[in-house]
């Protein structure tokens, strides 16, 4: 089982001097608020829904967070603050980034390795885009899937989603399979990829 305050990686030294570690409990608003902004707008009818939303995402990710399971991880993206209220050298942890890798069981039809890894819920806070945040990321979890003793990664993307899609094409995703929109006829969703990188050993 991953340690609740392990710490996995930073970037270079001349970056932003972020660093990779176990999300805790107390990362919990932090995490919610970068996740329900970067999945949902607040604006028009959608505002109306927005904190129930955010409630769901906050209570199923504590339950998450709480969970023992020896193949469960959230990472989180940590950049050290000092708010300008508090005295010197007392440093705030503020979340950028995060993302969620867990075993998942695939059915027999499915193109998929029976046990596998899989990545879900990757957001990194919009002041910290476009910094290597992802990446960083998606390195750590490779790292620990290897540690875990596996050699796949699988994620799925919308179609729609074109950063995240050149983010994973960069990272070496490749597809698998597109799935048809999940909304009937005549209302138009975007499909789903699903994508799969191996590890190399
Ligand atoms: C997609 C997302 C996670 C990328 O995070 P990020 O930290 O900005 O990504 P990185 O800085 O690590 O970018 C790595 C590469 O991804 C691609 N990429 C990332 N954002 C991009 C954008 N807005 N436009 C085009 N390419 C982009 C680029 O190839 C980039 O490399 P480059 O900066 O050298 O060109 C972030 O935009 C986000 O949180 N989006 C909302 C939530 C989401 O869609 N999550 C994915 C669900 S499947």
């Amino acid at each position: 089982m991953t340690p609740s305050n392990a710490e996995f990686s930073s970037l270079p030294e001349s970056s932003l001097q972020m660093r990779v570690r176990s999300a805790r409990l107390d990362d919990l608003p932090q995490l919610t608020e970068i996740l329900t902004s970067s999945f949902y707008v607040r604006t028009g009818w959608m505002g109306w829904l927005y904190p129930l939303l955010k409630l769901g995402i906050s209570e199923d990710l504590r339950q998450r967070l709480r969970s023992q399971n020896p193949h469960y991880v959230c990472l989180a993206v940590i950049r050290q603050i000092l708010p300008v209220q508090m005295a010197a050298h007392t440093y705030c942890d503020c979340v950028t980034g995060t993302i969620e890798l867990s075993q998942r069981y695939a059915l027999p039809w499915q193109p998929i390795k029976p046990q596998h890894l899989y990545l879900s819920n990757l957001a990194v806070h919009p002041e910290f885009r476009r910094q290597g945040v992802a990446q960083l990321l998606l390195k750590t979890c490779e790292q620990i899937a290897l540690d875990w003793g596996f050699d796949d990664l699988y994620l799925h993307v919308m179609e729609d989603n074109l950063q995240a899609r050149q983010l994973y094409r960069k990272a070496g995703f490749q597809l698998v399979q597109l799935k048809s929109a999940s909304l009937p006829w005549p209302w138009p969703s975007p499909r789903r990829l699903l994508m799969h990188k191996p590890l190399a050993r």
